[in-house]
């Protein structure tokens, strides 16, 4: 329990800042990645981490980037963690461009869930967004449908005047394939011009969008997943739609359930605030306090973040998971 009455859970392990996709709102043109080899934890460490938290009571892990896919001991991490007794489950955000390869590996690996991204079915589009190729993703979320995971979600960032017209499309892409999708508000995580007032959407613009078109019910589960997102059927499409208001939900941090380990060993107790632990030392050290260092992330826990105010990225998206 964190000093707000939270219970915290819920650890989510970037392994890399890098990745090979070049998202509008996540990393700064030109971003190589800054850290070298020797300053990520290694696999080793990584399962060390999760262990300790662990026994700490954390239950759900999550592993994100960069793009996890790109490291090439992902199975091992995957393998390391899911063999805890004490881990009820493990799941990957990814933005889907390796799953063709990699989708049956990591669902016999012990990965229990999949959160894709796509923020554009349009091709063209989605290499404005992302620098990648829309085709491969698609391939990657069929190879993922067929590895047969307990639970697949798409994630589409919300940009005014970017992929607006998308939101329609995706929605019905999902439905047909019986997956929920959530619409994410941009947050200042990136120095990108993308992240300017004029782009942002609010998520209750998008849901009056949709009431005009189909009626839009609460989901009263929270089954679909461990994070913030809140759920909606649309009535008579079907379709099951989520929405993860970061910026403008007023109670968006009263259920936060979770800390996050960066690529660099850093445990940073919320993403829209600065400030975080060092953890790589009292893992290199040989010393322990791994806990210890636990127990204070969950206790510096704050009540909320700072997005509203003028909060800048020290680092980007790319580098804190997400
Ligand atoms: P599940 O609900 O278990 O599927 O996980 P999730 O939605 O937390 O995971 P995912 O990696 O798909 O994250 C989706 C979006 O939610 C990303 O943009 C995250 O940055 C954002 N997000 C997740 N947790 C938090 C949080 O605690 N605070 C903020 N501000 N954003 C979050
Ligand atoms: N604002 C909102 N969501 C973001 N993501 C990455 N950067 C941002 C941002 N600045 C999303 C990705 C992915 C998830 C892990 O985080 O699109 O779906
Ligand atoms: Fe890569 Fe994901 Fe960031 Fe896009 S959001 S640049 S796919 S890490």
């Amino acid at each position: 329990m964190d000093s707000h009455g939270r219970v915290i859970d819920y650890l989510r392990i970037s392994i890399t800042d890098r990745c090979n996709e070049r998202c509008l709102y996540c990393m700064p043109e030109g971003y190589k990645g800054w850290a070298q080899k020797a300053d990520h934890l290694t696999a080793g460490e990584v399962i060390r981490v999760a262990r300790a938290a662990a026994g700490l009571g954390f239950r759900k892990f999550r592993l994100t980037g960069g793009e996890p896919t790109i490291r090439t001991d992902l199975l091992q991490i995957v393998r390391g963690i899911s063999s805890f007794e004490e881990a009820e489950m493990l799941a990957l955000s990814t933005n889907g461009t390796r799953l063709k390869e990699l989708a049956a590996p990591l669902r016999d690996a012990g990965v229990s869930s999949l959160n894709i991204s796509l923020d554009a079915l349009n091709p063209t589009l989605y290499r404005k967004v992302t620098g990648g190729d829309v085709a491969a993703v698609l391939g990657g979320i069929e190879a993922a449908l067929s590895a047969g995971f307990a639970r697949l979600k798409l994630n589409c960032v919300l940009m005014r005047g970017v992929n607006e017209d998308e939101i329609w499309p995706l929605i019905l892409f999902a439905s047909e394939r019986e997956i929920p999708v959530r619409f994410i508000e941009l947050m200042p995580l990136s120095n990108a011009d993308v992240l300017s007032e004029k782009n942002f959407l609010s998520v209750e613009e998008v849901i009056a969008r949709l009431a005009r078109r189909d009626e839009v019910v609460p989901l009263e589960s929270a089954t679909l997943g461990w994070g913030p997102a809140r759920y909606y059927r649309l009535k008579n499409t079907g379709a099951t739609v989520g929405f993860i208001g970061a910026i403008t939900t007023p109670d968006f941090c009263a259920s936060c359930n979770k800390i996050r380990l960066t690529a660099d060993g850093k445990i940073r107790p919320c993403l829209g605030r600065h400030n975080e632990l060092d953890l790589l030392s009292a893992l290199r050290s040989g010393e322990g306090g791994v806990e210890e260092i636990l127990h204070e992330a969950i206790a510096l826990k704050p009540i909320d973040h700072e997005f509203s105010g003028c909060y800048e990225p020290d680092r980007p998206m790319t580098a804190i998971g997400g």
